[in-house]
């Protein structure tokens, strides 16, 4: 009888160690425990699956307490029990996903390489090494997939940038320093399928000439670091890593702007996370000044299904030029959070509620905040638009990297818009001036609007407004260039909050 006990960090904190401990200790010899990663359902962690001829049935969120219970009432053989959830496979949940990068995630052990094949793993590397170089490029270029970071820029013209650079010495760089509040599909990843990150990053070696490779880990992610060490050791063990391409697993200074890919590279190098002016692009004079492929984790893990399925198989999920699925990431105000991967063309308010089930408050939604820290604060009348990159960039929104951070009706947003600002003094390399001061000033500002006489306001809200555009337009990078989309959109859709009229009603 398998057991199966994620061993993900969302699921260590609130207890899975002890869990499968007990479980260890009271179940019978014949069970064996595997630590597999997380479904995705975080409302439900510890989530523990038993393998049953109807398939895996899942019981959660189980506590250490709740193991004596659970064995008494015959779990192991997938029996009623109060936590039974249901055969996972069949949860609708789950089932209406489209999981292609997440194809594996939680049903495998992420450290067994043999169960990573047995589960369709090392064909995309496989068909690889089988094809031209440019052939590889090619197949990227065909199935549409766009950076996962953020920024969503074509993947395969970043290749075939690198590819046809001449140097000495080229290299693959994951980004993977995951600093978007209420994002975690990066860190998922990680630990749940670490082989499908090292292996689109081998692809990516083959495709561009690159023969080294660093993954550029948050230092906050301990358990991402040691697992995918693990795995870098396995994976040089069974050839597909090794002097063709070898990869280092690096942990991140712990600054946001070091997710930034040139401040990134700098900490890389030795140095301390300052943002470089762009051009020169990392894919021509990148680490150490050699032509380098940087890419998010999402980025290089979609790689292995393109090859595999056939870039055509790829770009049939999604709409207009956002190809492919997109991990999306429920977290902050939400019933049940955790990790949904659709095509793009899902809309906010099927994640939010069809997926999150509104609010964990039961009070009603009033602002989502889409793309992280920097992204801007969606009204309910941008619920329906499709999630796709030009859609979103219409109405001063973006997809980012998927993160949806959800609050209710007691949000006030002029403070979330303080936050912001506050956020981006905080985290500023300091190199450029509209960021560096901007930011502080920003804050001041809406302190001011809000102990403003009301008569007053709309001449402080017009000084927001300007130092955003100075922001928006001046910045060197995303950091100082982005803080002004959470401020605008909070106060385009909120202003009641800022205490003044919405715009016609004055
Ligand atoms: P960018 O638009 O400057 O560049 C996008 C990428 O394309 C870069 O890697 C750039 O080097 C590359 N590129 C551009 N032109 C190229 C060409 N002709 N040939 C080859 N490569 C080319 O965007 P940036 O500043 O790298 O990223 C900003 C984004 O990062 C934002 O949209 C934001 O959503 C996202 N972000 C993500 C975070 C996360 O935790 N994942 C955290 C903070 C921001
Ligand atoms: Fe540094 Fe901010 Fe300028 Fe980016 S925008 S270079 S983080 S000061």
């Amino acid at each position: 009888i398998r057991v199966f006990v994620p061993r993900d960090s969302a699921a260590l904190a609130v207890g899975a160690d002890e869990v499968a401990a007990r479980i260890a200790a009271l179940a019978p010899a014949e069970v064996e425990i595997v630590r597999n990663g997380s479904r995705g359902m975080l409302w439900l962690e510890p989530l523990v699956e038993v393998e049953t001829p109807l398939g895996r049935v899942a019981y959660g969120p189980v506590a250490p307490g709740d193991v004596p219970s659970l064995i008494e009432a015959g779990f192991l053989q997938g029996d009623e029990h109060p936590l039974l959830v249901g055969i996972t496979d069949r949860l609708p949940w789950l089932k209406s996903q489209e999981r292609l990068t997440f194809a594996r995630v939680g049903i495998t052990d992420p450290l067994s390489l043999a169960d990573y094949e047995a589960h369709g793993g090392l064909a995309g590397w496989r068909q690889a090494q089988s094809l031209p170089p440019a052939a590889i490029v090619q197949q990227v270029l065909d199935s549409g997939l766009r950076g996962r970071g953020g920024a969503a820029f074509p993947a395969g013209i970043k290749w075939q940038t690198v590819a046809a650079a001449q140097a000495p010495q080229k290299y693959v760089v994951c980004n993977a320093d995951e600093g978007d509040s209420g994002t975690y599909a990066d860190r998922m990843l990680m630990e749940g399928d670490p082989f499908l990150l090292i292996e689109g990053m081998a692809i990516a070696g083959l495709a561009t000439g690159a023969t080294r490779g660093y993954v550029y880990v948050r230092s906050e992610y301990p358990h991402a670091i040691a697992t995918l060490r693990e795995a870098v050791a396995s994976a040089r063990g069974a050839g597909l890593l090794g002097p063709h391409f070898e990869l280092e697993v690096r942990k991140a200074a712990g600054s946001y702007v070091c997710g930034e890919e040139t401040a990134m590279l700098e900490s890389l190098e030795g140095r301390r996370g300052i943002v470089r002016a762009k051009p020169p692009l990392p894919a021509l004079q990148g680490l150490f000044g050699q032509p380098t492929v940087i890419n998010n984790v999402l980025t290089f893990a979609a790689v292995p299904t393109v090859l595999a399925k056939g870039p055509l198989a790829y770009r049939d999920f999604g709409m207009g030029r956002s190809r492919g699925t997109l991990p999306f990431q429920l977290a902050g105000n939400v019933r049940r959070g955790g990790l949904v991967e659709k095509a793009f063309g899902v809309t906010l308010r099927e994640l939010m509620f069809d997926y999150g089930g509104g609010t964990a408050s039961g009070r009603p939604l009033k602002a989502a905040q889409v793309g992280g820290p920097l992204g801007a604060y969606l009204p309910e009348s941008q619920w329906d638009l499709p999630l796709d990159y030009e859609a979103y960039a219409a109405v001063g929104a973006v997809v980012g990297h998927g993160g949806i951070v959800m609050h209710d009706d007691r949000a006030d947003m002029a403070r979330l818009a303080r936050y912001a600002m506050e956020f981006c003094a905080i985290e500023s390399c300091g190199k450029c001036t509209p960021c560096r001061i901007g930011s502080t000033r920003g804050v001041e500002v809406v302190d001011r609007i809000a102990a403003a006489d009301p008569q007053l306001r709309p001449q402080q809200v017009k000084l927001l407004r300007d130092l955003c555009d100075t922001m928006l337009h001046g910045s060197l990078c995303a950091m100082g260039g982005m803080t002004p989309y959470p401020v605008l959109s909070a106060l385009n859709h909120y202003p009641e909050d800022f205490g003044i009229a919405a715009p016609g009603r004055a």
